[in-house]
């Protein structure tokens, strides 16, 4: 059984509509796997939702509603979301669903049963309002607690811990000998940096049902809940277990007798990437490489860690307004104008700041004017000049086309999106200054000049071919259009169709039609 490539991203709370920073992280991860994919290796990637704990039930509990009511409503809506984004994801976890409760109970049961799960008392300040513990990080500086905590008391209660100590310096030692392992690498230094400062402190892992009930319960004590980050690092290896991953059988067997459909095993652990956002580093970095080395897992092989989104320059925030609708942008601009902007404005890693100005100024610069105007005006030279029937093979511009397929293919494999999408757009450039610069419509005035003319039309429309192809990891539906315009049948899904003189001399082209409207300069 070969292993798949197996990619992953964050689970989404479900207490409220996706905003631009889970739209980016699966944008993201689509276009790492579909990039995979093209690159001509089977993929799986997974997405979902992270269901369960005290946000999700407040949330409820707001609404009115029943939580198990109200989170199903939502996980409609977040599908739905998916769709839209046209993300390629192989499959959708919930943590509420069986599946995944099976997968938690069975390594807790472990963990337990080895040693590396204990009870103690724990005692804090706790708000009755906002069912937390607070820290001293949230007293006023007076020593007082803000009135939004209400009543603070001093609680004593035991929980569930993870051994999480006792690792660290294996973690450590891990994180040194894999360079690769946390990416970019500043990431990989917040990490080292946090691990050599002070000793770990072991984790957490449950809520008294009588505070908490909206969780999974521990298997060995039913008067408590799992706390949510177990339960939710836990998703990246419910999936796989349900696929029967061997890897995952070999460590827990117990699960055996769990799977759906075990004629169709398929194997994908470890991970190859869990991409998250940078604030949710320490929970993938730290504590999920550790469950899995005390449950005798292989760890993932790396994580990629993204930025955060600002808008205008200031904080995304549903309080004040300042925030983008990814839905609203997108049935304004299509969806592959709003994956080309968050794709060519940040790379991985570093923050980012949306700003519509930009926004609009990219869309028409580079799609309407760029890429959009080298597609249309090159086939409807060639529907002018030729009836749209392909020439004789030219390689003119194969050098150029070549450059850009190697840099695209090695900045997929090792994520680079934002300098991929740059690579794609150098030929861009290239192709439209090769227009201006052959002129084919003073050629064709010239009968003498009717070979240079089929020249230049076949580099034109080769080129557009060839764009087709790298576009479609990161513009799945302008490849598409692209492709079906050319009058090639079939997707241009494989990055081995990038090959110079796929354009088949003969060949009769469809209609061209406009990739990238241009807008009217937007409202003040
Ligand atoms: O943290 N810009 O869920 P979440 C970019 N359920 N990315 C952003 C962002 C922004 N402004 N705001 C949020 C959780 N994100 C947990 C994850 S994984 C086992 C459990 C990113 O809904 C954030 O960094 O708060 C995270 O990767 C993802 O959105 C989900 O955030
Ligand atoms: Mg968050």
């Amino acid at each position: 059984m070969n292993k798949r490539f197996y990619i992953t991203t964050a689970i989404d709370y479900v207490n409220g509509a996706p905003h631009l920073g889970h739209a980016y992280e699966k944008v993201i991860a689509d276009v790492i796997a579909r990039g995979q994919r093209a690159l001509g290796h089977e993929a799986f990637f997974l997405t979902g939702l992270d269901e369960h704990g005290q946000k999700v039930q407040q949330a409820a509990q707001a609404e009115g509603k029943p939580t198990q009511a109200y989170v199903d409503e939502l996980a409609a809506v977040w599908k739905t979301f998916a769709h839209t984004l046209q993300l390629s994801n192989n499959d959708f976890i919930r943590t509420t669903e069986p599946r995944h409760k099976q997968v938690v109970a069975a390594l807790l049961t472990k963990l337990h049963a080895q040693g590396d799960i204990y009870k103690a008392e724990y005692r804090g300040w706790y708000s009755w309002r906002q069912e937390t513990f607070l820290t001293h990080k949230d007293r006023n500086p007076d020593g007082s607690w803000d009135p939004i905590y209400g009543e603070v008391r001093e609680l004593v209660e035991e929980n569930w811990y993870f051994k999480m100590g006792q690792y660290q310096q294996w973690l450590l030692e891990h994180i040194e000998a894999n360079p690769d392992f946390v990416y970019p690498d500043y990431r990989r230094n917040e990490v080292l940096g946090f691990l050599k400062k002070e000793p770990l402190a072991d984790l957490c892992i449950s809520r008294p049902r009588e505070r908490l009930n909206w969780g999974i319960p521990m298997p060995f004590d039913p008067d408590y809940v799992n706390y949510v980050w177990f339960d939710a690092l836990t998703n990246y290896i419910t999936v796989p277990a349900s696929q029967g991953d061997p890897a995952i059988l070999a460590a827990l067997p117990d699960l055996q007798s769990q799977i759906s459909n075990p004629t169709s095993q398929i194997s994908l652990w470890p991970a190859d990437i869990h991409v998250i956002g940078k604030d949710i580093l320490k929970f993938h970095a730290v504590y999920w490489p550790i469950m899995l080395h005390a449950g005798g897992l292989p760890l993932p092989r790396q994580i990629v860690v993204h930025g955060w989104w600002q808008k205008e320059g200031a904080k995304i925030s549903k309080t004040t307004g300042n925030i983008v609708d990814p839905i609203a942008v997108i049935n304004e601009w299509g969806l592959d104008a709003f994956r080309f902007y968050v794709l060519r404005e940040l790379d991985i890693g570093p923050d980012g700041n949306w700003t519509d100005s930009g926004f609009a100024a990219r869309y028409t610069a580079e799609l309407a004017n760029g890429l959009g105007n080298l597609v249309n005006r090159s086939l409807s030279m060639l529907h002018r000049y030729r009836q749209g029937v392909v020439p004789e093979r030219s390689t003119e511009l194969a050098g150029d086309a070549a450059t850009a397929v190697d840099r695209v293919r090695r900045q997929l494999a090792t994520c680079e999106l934002q300098a991929a999408v740059q690579s794609v757009w150098t030929l861009v450039a290239r192709a439209n200054q090769y227009v201006d610069h052959t002129a084919p419509f003073k050629l064709a005035k010239d009968p003498a000049q009717a070979g240079r003319l089929d020249a230049v039309l076949y580099n034109l429309v080769e080129t557009c071919r060839i764009l087709a192809v790298l576009l479609w990891p990161f513009l799945p539906t302008t490849a598409g259009r692209i492709y079906e315009q050319l009058g090639c049948t079939g997707v241009p899904d494989q990055l081995a169709l990038a090959d110079w003189g796929g354009a088949q001399p003969g060949h009769t082209l469809g209609k061209p039609e406009p990739l990238f409207p241009r807008k009217e300069p937007s409202r003040p």
